[in-house]
């Protein structure tokens, strides 16, 4: 494994919850595992005025609660603790630069990180326009003595216009490839074992096509509402903080043609190429091809849950959508007419992302006893989380008289890999931009073909007060007129619970 260059990753907004719960935890795993560099800090930048002994304390207790790897090892973890600093700084202040520009020399020549700088900015998006524009004023962008690369958290935009907007202005200052727009679905294991399921397997590309496969799910449920964060859901809705980013993302890497190569310019090309096929969604038809819903108050094992209107932060007459469906197309030729249904929303009975291949039936039904059987197509469910896995369906013959029929699982659970050790999204995705390779980070063009294909959703939802947004109880799959997308009488979404190879109705959830 390469060793990433020393450098120092610049923390904007290290006073917030993901620098807490997810950044300094998951630099600690990487730490744990030798992978940072021999010379390394992490300068974190925020508002509140802590100093580097308050800044540590508070970080100690973020790795006790959030780290993969539990420190049993007190030496170990104070080490690292004094890998870390902070600056306070107002990131809205224009005059500051400079002075972020004086504590990152001296942290620099004191640590030996040889001018090597990540930034990260874990801001709310309104300061992705400042930062990049005053960083690169102090010449802080510039590569000539260094690297500087900078990670963009979602969202990436509120819509296709704000979204070139952002690009556009970040382009100004960094280039493409200085550009780290994160997705921390991609850091996910068992989203990147979808390229090895699909190209290492020779069993299943030959089936992986309009030929073979009928239609396409793809679920992203959660089990819980919007907690503390109705006041951003409000402005966002399941559309933009799932559809958009993450369960596009799914489409792109089960419908991509196989890379030349695994690298970013490769893989990324291909995944641009499956957004820009996507048919458009024209706003005419939006009542045709999407449906949006919402959870209503409700009782879940016999305790009462709030409905999103109650939620703090939402307005008591909301249209936000906290459920979202869509049929797609892709009109390319290996998906012609095959369509991809894709939902996800929040109070759903469970909590699970999986994406389930129908596979056409037999051309002729040789034991149609059993109806219910031959209507069973053949399915592959690769579940993403959780019970991560993959589970193949088919018939087999019921043991005993005649030519009866049964669905089968042939499952493979990770939990299985008893050694295995799954890093987090965002220690993956961090390594992987300290080594410089963002293949799995999203590229400014693929984002904007993204936000292209939801626009027209987006707007008629806005516009089109005869678009009902349908209340679902929370707990329930959301929305009953969502099966009416999936037209054909014989077949309905999958109901998936928590184990892998469970579904329907009966099981634990
Ligand atoms: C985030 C969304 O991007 O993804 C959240 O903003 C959502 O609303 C989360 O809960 C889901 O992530 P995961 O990894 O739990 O599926």
């Amino acid at each position: 494994m390469n060793q990433p260059k020393n450098h120092i990753l610049v923390i904007f907004g290290a006073s917030g919850d993901l620098t807490y719960r997810k950044l300094v935890p998951a630099v600690f795993d990487l730490y744990n595992q030798n992978l940072l560099p021999d010379k390394f800090a992490i300068l974190g930048l925020g508002r509140t005025d802590l100093s580097d002994v308050d800044f540590r304390a508070k970080m100690k207790a973020g790795i006790q609660q959030f780290a993969l790897n539990k420190p049993d090892d007190e030496n170990k973890l104070n080490n690292y603790l004094e890998k870390l600093h902070y600056f306070s700084f107002d990131t809205k202040d224009p005059d500051e630069y400079c002075l972020l520009k004086g504590k990152l020399r001296e942290l620099d020549e004191a640590c030996g990180t040889d001018n090597n700088f990540i930034y990260y900015m874990a801001t709310p998006p309104n300061m992705y326009e400042i930062i990049p524009e005053q960083l690169a004023k102090q010449a802080l962008s510039d590569e000539s003595a260094g690297f500087k690369r900078l990670i963009v958290e979602k969202p990436f935009g509120y819509d296709l216009e704000t979204a070139q907007k952002l690009n556009k202005e970040l382009l100004k200052y960094f280039n493409e490839e200085q550009i780290y727009r994160i997705d921390h679905y991609l850091g996910k294991e068992t989203v990147q074992n979808l390229l090895v399921t699909r190209f290492s397997n020779g069993i299943f590309e030959p089936l992986w096509n309009r030929n073979y496969i009928h239609h396409v799910e793809i679920t992203g449920a959660e089990n819980i509402g919007v907690g503390n964060r109705g006041g951003y859901y409000e402005g966002s809705g399941a559309l933009r903080d799932m559809i958009q980013n993450h369960l596009l993302l799914l489409v792109g890497l089960v419908a991509m043609e196989p890379p030349t190569l695994i690298d970013s310019t490769n893989i990324r090309n291909e995944i641009a190429k499956v957004f820009h096929s996507l048919r458009p969604i024209k706003e005419e038809e939006v009542a045709k091809y999407a449906i949006r819903g919402q959870y209503t108050a409700s009782h879940i094992k016999g305790e009462a849950v709030k409905g999103y209107r109650e939620e703090q932060g939402v307005a008591a007459d909301s249209r936000t959508e906290t459920f979202a469906a869509i049929k797609l197309f892709i009109d390319n030729w290996r998906w012609a007419g095959v369509p991809f249904y894709i939902r996800s929303g929040k109070m759903l009975p469970t909590r699970v992302t999986e994406i389930v291949i129908h596979f056409k039936s037999t051309p002729h039904h040789l034991f149609a006893n059993d109806a219910s059987i031959c209507n069973n197509y053949n399915q592959l469910v690769i579940r993403i989380q959780p019970d991560e896995g993959v589970l193949l369906k088919f018939g087999m013959k019921v043991p005993g008289a005649g030519f009866k029929v049964q669905n089968v699982n042939m499952d493979f659970h990770y939990s299985d890999l008893s050694d295995t050790y799954l890093p987090s999204a965002y220690e993956r995705l961090l390594l992987d931009c300290m080594l410089g390779d963002s293949t799995l980070y999203h590229r400014g063009d693929a984002v904007e073909a993204a936000w292209k294909f939801v626009d027209p959703i987006l707007k008629a939802w806005k516009n089109d007060k005869n678009i009902p947004v349908h209340g679902y109880p929370a707990g329930t799959w959301g929305p009953e007129v969502s099966d009416e997308l999936i037209e054909e009488n014989d077949i309905t979404w999958r109901y998936p619970c928590k184990n892998l190879a469970n579904d329907g109705n009966y099981c634990e959830l």
